[in-house]
């Protein structure tokens, strides 16, 4: 499914950025350019985002020391920071 029409950025691309180690919404921004026009699609793809952290084990809530105290042991390199609480999101 297309989630960003402006950028033709689809949930398959989020996922796939996510599955090569992207854990920062901003960063997956500056990669796919989703969002960052009208916005019409970022909760759409805010929510596509997050989904695929919960599934890369990543549990959102580091706030920037993931690479000391993160215990999901996705065995990724975070390559950011994860400014929101995935688990808000799903309710977990
Ligand atoms: S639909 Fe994504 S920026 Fe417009």
């Amino acid at each position: 499914m297309i989630v960003c029409l402006c950028h033709r950025v689809s949930d398959r691309d989020i996922r796939r950025s996510v599955e090569s180690g992207v854990r920062n919404f901003e960063i997956l921004q500056d990669e796919t350019r989703v969002a960052s026009a009208c916005a019409c699609c970022l909760d759409c793809a805010r929510e596509v985002f997050d989904e695929a952290l919960m599934k890369a084990g990543c549990a959102g809530r580091c706030e920037g020391a993931c690479a000391s105290s993160c215990a999901s042991a996705c065995g990724k390199a975070c390559t950011g920071v994860v400014v929101r609480a995935t688990a808000q999101v799903f309710g977990a």
